[in-house]
């Protein structure tokens, strides 16, 4: 059952801020990343992927696996988990929703002005970064070279030992910061500067609620938890917040 304290505090809340990880799309049947066995690092590397240096060794394999993961996510949906957050921000007159997937359904559920905190599968751009302002809209199977410089183009996300995206930063550390409520849902909380967020919400006096059927490494940090999927959790919430 949902805390009434929580339903108190989002009723009054000026500023509600929301942090995303791939949990939220399990039931999208995405796979998440560190989940035992099925997750998408059961299978592999992650430093064989997702960095420059494993793109600049072999940009066919790591361009596969994107592609691979495009596919994927195309054929996905997004669930009651994604669309609970699309209503919230018509339920408080302030969301802030940041994500650090890159599967963009968020956007398919209606969310508007997502932070996408490590970028978007779908939004490739030259590895030579040549012209940033344009993404590259291609999906070929072996990957494209930069129309205008020539060198490889690479998915538009954010890999292991690269910085997030200023605004992208600098927004979702200012929503932190002003938030009456934080919500991390299905997130592992491992991965930093997204896994700083709660830490800074609750210091600056906000109610934060981690919404996650497993404990991860921060659960101590938040205000309280809510164990369970994000599919049930947040529609459930939705559902009191409106009435
Ligand atoms: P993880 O795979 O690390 O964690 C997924 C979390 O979702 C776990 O804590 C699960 O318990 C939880 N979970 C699973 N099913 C859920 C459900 N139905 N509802 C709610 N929670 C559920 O994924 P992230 O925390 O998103 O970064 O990983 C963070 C970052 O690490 C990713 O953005 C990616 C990865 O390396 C980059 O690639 C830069």
């Amino acid at each position: 059952m949902l805390p009434e304290s929580l339903l108190v505090r989002l009723r009054d809340a000026r500023h509600v801020c929301v942090l995303t990880g791939a949990g939220v799309s399990a039931e999208s049947g995405v796979p998440t990343f560190r989940d035992a066995q099925q997750g998408l690092w059961a299978q592999y590397d992650p430093m064989e992927l997702a960095t420059p240096e494993a793109f600049q060794r072999d940009p066919e394999l790591v361009w596969r696996w994107y592609r691979w993961r495009r596919e994927l996510v195309s054929r996905a949906e997004p669930n009651a988990g994604h669309r609970a957050l699309a209503e919230l921000q018509d339920l408080v007159p302030r969301l802030t929703l940041v994500t650090q997937n890159v599967d963009g359904l968020h956007q398919r559920a209606g969310s508007q002005d997502v932070i996408e905190f490590h970028g978007n599968l779908f939004s490739n751009h030259c590895f030579a970064r040549c012209n940033d302002d344009h993404p590259v809209d291609r999906d070929d199977a072996k990957v494209p070279v930069c129309p205008d410089c020539g060198a490889s183009v690479r998915p538009g996300v954010v890999w292991f030992g690269e910085g997030i995206p200023e605004e992208a930063l600098n927004a979702s550390f200012a929503a932190a910061a002003d938030c009456d409520v934080f919500l991390s849902v299905g997130t592992s909380s491992i991965v930093y500067p997204a896994a700083g967020l709660g830490t800074i919400a609750y210091e600056s006096g906000a109610m934060t609620i981690e919404v996650n059927p497993n404990p991860t490494e921060q659960s101590g940090t938040f205000t309280s938890t809510l164990r369970g999927n994000a599919a049930v959790i947040l529609p459930k919430l939705i559902e009191l917040l409106a009435h």
